[in-house]
C-alpha cells in the first residue's frame, strides 16, 4: 500500500527540497532560510512526526494520516490532529500547563501538520520500565498537570469539537474489549511463551469480564472535563530534569478517573507490583473522586498493555506478568 497521500495533500517526508518549497509556500520559515537536516522525531507508531534542523531554528512537524503510520493497512481516524491541535489551543492559555508542553507554533489543518516547539532529544520516559525512577517532584508535577487540565472550563462549541469520538471508539475497543475477545488473533506467546494461557484464564472469568465492560461504558459516556487520554511515560518527555506532556490525540471529554487510573497503571507496571499506595495528595480533591473507579481504570490498563496490542517495552518474565495481571484483577473487581 502507498504511503503518500493523493495528490490534493502534502506529504512529509525526508525530502528537504519539496519540505522546504512546503514550508516557504506557508510563510513557516523565512525566504532565506535553509532547511539543514530532518530526522524522525522518536518512536511513535501513529502518526508521521520529523523533527527539522534549518540554519535558524528546529521544530517538530506531525501529520496524522489516514492509516497508522507504523502498519500503513490498518486505517486510522484522518482528522486526529484536529483534537490534538485544539487541545493544545485550548491549554496554551493556562501558564502552568502550557509550562509543561511544547509551544503549538502552527497548524496547516487542510494537510493535517502541526508544528510544535522541539523539546530536544532526550526523548519519553519509557526508560520508567526499565528501573528508572518518576521522582516525587515529577509524580507531583504531573498530577497538578492532570488537576489543571480537569478544571479548564469549556465553552459548547469546543465541547462539541473535543468529543474525538472516532479515536475514542478506537480506544474504547482497544483497551475494554480486544484484549478480552477470544481468540484475537494475537499470539502473546511470541511476546513471552506462557502468557496465553494466563490471559485466556482472564477471559473465562464472567465477573470480570462484565466489569471491564461495565467500565468501558462509563469510559464512552460524556464527560464535562478535558481529559489528556494517554496519560503514560510514553507521553511524558524529558528535558533537563524538567518533564513536558505531549501527544493529546487521544483527549476527550469524560471522567476524570480515567487519566489518573492512566497514571496509576503505568506507576504500577513500571515498579512491576500493584500498588495502591500512590500518594495522589498533589491532585487537590481527589477524594472527592471515585476511587473505585480509578483503581479500575488503572487494573484494564495494566491489562491491555500486557495482553492487548499496544505491548509497552518490558522485559518481564512470565511470573511477574502474571503477578501484575494477578493484581490487575483484583484491582478491578475489589475496588
Ligand atoms: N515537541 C517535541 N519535542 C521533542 N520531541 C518530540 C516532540 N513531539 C514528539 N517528539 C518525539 O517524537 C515521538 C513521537 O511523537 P508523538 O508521540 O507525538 O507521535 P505519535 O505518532 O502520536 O506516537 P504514538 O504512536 O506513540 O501515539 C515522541 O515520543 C518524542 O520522542
Ligand atoms: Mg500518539
Amino acid at each position: 500500500m502507498s504511503t503518500r497521500l493523493d495528490s490534493k495533500y502534502f506529504t512529509l517526508d525526508e525530502n528537504i527540497l519539496t519540505l522546504e518549497e512546503y514550508l516557504r509556500a506557508k510563510q513557516w520559515i523565512d525566504t532565506e532560510e535553509k532547511i539543514l537536516q530532518i530526522e524522525r522525531a522518536g518512536e511513535g507508531n501513529m502518526n508521521c512526526t520529523f523533527r527539522v534542523y534549518t540554519d535558524a531554528a528546529s521544530f517538530i512537524l506531525k501529520q496524522s494520516r489516514p492509516w497508522v503510520e507504523k502498519y500503513p493497512s490498518i486505517m486510522a481516524p484522518f482528522d486526529r490532529i484536529y483534537s490534538e491541535h485544539l487541545y493544545y489551543t485550548i491549554c496554551s492559555s493556562q501558564p502552568l500547563l502550557q509550562r509543561m508542553m511544547p509551544k503549538c507554533l502552527r497548524f496547516d489543518k487542510n494537510n493535517r501538520i502541526l508544528m510544535l516547539s522541539d523539546l530536544g532529544r532526550e526523548g519519553d520516559c519509557l526508560s520508567l520500565y526499565q528501573g528508572e525512577e518518576l521522582s516525587y517532584s515529577n509524580t507531583n508535577k504531573l498530577l497538578l498537570y492532570l488537576h489543571t487540565l480537569h478544571r479548564i472550563k469549556l465553552d459548547n462549541d469546543n465541547k462539541k469539537a473535543l468529543l474525538n469520538q472516532e479515536m475514542k471508539d478506537l480506544n474504547h475497543f482497544h483497551i475494554f474489549d480486544f484484549p478480552l475477545q477470544n481468540e484475537n488473533g494475537l499470539n502473546l506467546d511470541t511476546f513471552t511463551p506462557g502468557l496465553e494461557d494466563v490471559a485466556q484464564s482472564l477471559k473465562n472469568d464472567l465477573s470480570y469480564v462484565a466489569r471491564v465492560k461495565e467500565c468501558g461504558k462509563i469510559y464512552l459516556e460524556n464527560g464535562d472535563h478535558l481529559l489528556h487520554g494517554d496519560f503514560y511515560p510514553g507521553s511524558w518527555i524529558k528535558k533537563e530534569k524538567d518533564l513536558y506532556v505531549i501527544d493529546p490525540e487521544f483527549c476527550f471529554l469524560g471522567a476524570r478517573e480515567f487519566d489518573l487510573g492512566v497514571f496509576h497503571a503505568h506507576l504500577c507496571i513500571s515498579r512491576a507490583h500493584i500498588s495502591k499506595e500512590v500518594c495522589f495528595d498533589a491532585y487537590e480533591g481527589f477524594q472527592d473522586l471515585d476511587m473505585r473507579l480509578v483503581y479500575c481504570f488503572s487494573g484494564i490498563e495494566v491489562m491491555r498493555r500486557l495482553i492487548g496490542v499496544a505491548q509497552l517495552p518490558l522485559d518481564y518474565s512470565l511470573e511477574q506478568k502474571s503477578r501484575l495481571l494477578e493484581g490487575a484483577k483484583k484491582l478491578v473487581l475489589d475496588a
